[in-house]
């Protein structure tokens, strides 16, 4: 049904304008799929050391697959130090002991198969972990060695080269470079870290750079794996020179301004990059993705998911319009329009592993935390109901877009970041090296809850869960909310049987004028009307049956505040 036929009581659609999302509907599982991300370390700890492991995640596969999603994409879980918990690298083919073994990876995809959901692993390019064996070749050889140029050496500036070859900053504070000593402890060149001193850059001007990558990618297809999540993958390749940037001084953070070109985000060269690997990836059929992790603006990530490049890529700047209206109405008609423009689905994102949960987020009337400082005990504590309530809202709101969606594991739950995370169990290296002033992002890595009455809530039966979980995550657990029939878990559910069944991800959408105001919004995807109400006030609904509403016990034909509701408009609808 067009939106034209589409009838109201009162009043009807102003000029609608469909945007219909024909990549969403083109051939592809991905297009339009619901993707949970799996952060290995607080899924589940099987093995009762503190630590959630792959044994965990093949145990409790069949709750997701309950849930109904398409494809868990796993963080790292691959041999590391664990100083950025796993996105520092120093085997990318085998498991790091703390999360198991590859045997444990292959039981991991037998299950995944069995349940038909699909994986999809992290893979880092950017920066490998400096116990890589690669990384420590280059300390032992001379400088322009061919072993050094698997990195970015430089020799130091000013007087006995003391300082840094340039004034980058990292994306986690402090310096972006950091000088080497030789064996006899005489001080040597400086290497480039856009993140931690422990994660240096890779030097993607060398071939042999690439011709690793292309191993690992084959290595991780042939057992399976539907794709990759490319972490980072608008810094892989910097400016010639490596030119000083006095841009913002965290460096290695999204670079969302227009106009604004960092020489270490976006270079050119680095889309050949990704334009070799789909090619690779299509040698095993054409249902191996890559998504773009990559913190630029619209329309620029449209240049990461061009017909020959990614399969999709983060829609960070949805994830930050946050709940207003107007940006949140532009940048879903701007994905929309120019990620169709290069064939390429839209994705829609609240939450992952590096920002505060959306459920803390919008317990803030005002502004709420930054990115990557994170809530701490002494910082204003969200107003927990109402952020659980509005983040039911948004997700209501997301799940009804055309396009791809990713959910962060517990969302499901409605958990919001753990917020009394005493410093000394911190262990994102922001808290460290900013000397504590930025907190850092352990708040949305706090482990899940799953049984309400075990030991840790169900998480893990042995050793303290390596960060503890707040005493309110009792009443969240999974068995708790099972049970409830108007809980956040079931709220999921409903929403995502729905979403498939009206197949809402590869629809289109038109804004429902008449519905859109500075505090509430609506659009019509197909003969589903979404409707979310952020005013202080209720709003009496349009006419059309309810099919699902995100705030609890019906309020008659009302929608509360800081509520969304999905209508179908022609008196049917599938359920
Ligand atoms: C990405 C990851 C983040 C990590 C960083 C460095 O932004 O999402 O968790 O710290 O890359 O690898
Ligand atoms: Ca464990």
């Amino acid at each position: 049904m067009s939106v034209d036929t589409v009838t109201y009581a009162t009043p009807p659609l102003t000029s609608p304008l469909t945007l219909i999302h024909e990549a969403s509907q083109a051939p592809g599982w991905w297009r339009s799929a619901v993707i949970y991300q799996v952060y290995p370390r607080s899924f589940r700890d099987l093995n009762g050391d503190g630590i959630g492991d792959l044994a965990g995640i093949t145990a409790e596969l069949p709750h997701l697959a309950d849930l109904d999603v398409d494809a868990v994409w796993l963080s790292p879980f691959f041999k590391s130090p664990q100083r950025d918990a796993g996105y520092d690298v120093s085997d990318y083919c085998d498991v790091d002991p703390i999360f198991g073994t590859l045997l444990d990876f292959d039981i991991l995809m037998a299950e995944a198969n069995r349940l038909n959901v699909r994986v999809i692993v992290d893979l880092v390019p950017n920066h490998c972990s400096d116990q890589h064996v690669a990384f420590q070749a280059a300390l032992a050889a001379p400088a322009e060695s061919p072993e050094r140029d698997m990195f970015i050496f430089r020799d130091g500036t000013g007087q006995d080269g003391n300082e840094p070859p340039n004034n980058w900053q990292s994306h986690f504070g402090g310096p972006a470079r950091t000088r080497i000593t030789g064996p006899g402890g005489q001080p040597g060149q400086w290497y480039l870290h856009l993140f931690d001193s422990s994660q240096p850059d890779f030097n993607w001007d060398n071939p042999a750079v690439h011709a690793e990558f292309e191993r690992v990618l084959r290595f991780w297809l042939d057992r399976g794996v539907s794709g990759f999540q490319v972490d980072v993958a608008h810094a892989l390749v910097k400016a010639p020179g490596l030119p000083g940037w006095g841009g913002r001084a965290d460096g290695g953070s999204s670079d969302g301004f227009p106009g604004h070109e960092a020489p270490m985000f976006g270079q050119p060269a680095v889309h050949d990059i990704y334009r070799a690997w789909r090619r690779i990836l299509a040698e095993y059929g054409a249902d191996r993705i890559l998504c773009a992790e990559a913190g630029v603006d619209l329309p620029r990530l449209a240049h990461w998911v061009r017909p020959d490049e990614m399969h999709q890529a983060f829609n960070f700047p949805f994830l930050h319009a946050g709940l207003d209206v107007y940006r949140l109405r532009g940048v879903i008609t701007d994905s929309l329009t120019v990620l169709n423009g290069v064939g390429a689905p839209s994705t829609w994102v609240l939450s992952n592993h590096d920002v505060v949960r959306h459920a803390s987020r919008f317990g803030y009337n005002g502004h709420g935390p930054r990115d990557g400082d994170g809530i701490g005990p002494a910082d204003p504590q969200p107003d927990t109901d109402l952020g659980r309530r509005r983040a039911a809202a948004a997700s209501m709101f997301m799940l009804g877009l055309p396009g791809a969606a990713y959910l962060y594991q517990g969302e499901e739950l409605g958990l919001p970041d753990g917020t009394d995370i005493p410093g000394h169990l911190r262990q994102d290296p922001t808290f460290a090296r900013t000397g504590g002033e930025r907190l850092g992002r352990d708040g949305c890595r706090v482990p899940l809850p799953w049984r309400a009455a075990e030991r840790h809530l169900g998480f893990g039966a042995g050793a303290d869960p390596w960060l503890p979980l707040p005493a309110s995550f009792g009443e969240l657990a999974r068995d708790a909310q099972a049970a409830a029939p108007s809980s956040h878990l079931n709220l999921y559910r409903s929403m995502l049987a729905l979403r498939r069944g009206l197949d809402l991800g590869s629809g289109s959408l038109a804004w429902a004028e008449d519905w859109c105001s500075g505090s509430s919004l609506a659009y019509v995807n197909g003969t589903t009307l979404v409707i979310m109400n952020l005013n202080h006030e209720p709003l009496d609904l349009p006419a059309g049956r309810v099919l699902l509403r995100s705030a609890g016990p019906e309020t008659g034909h009302r929608l509360a505040s800081g509520e969304t509701a999905w209508l179908c408009l022609d008196g049917g609808g599938a359920e």
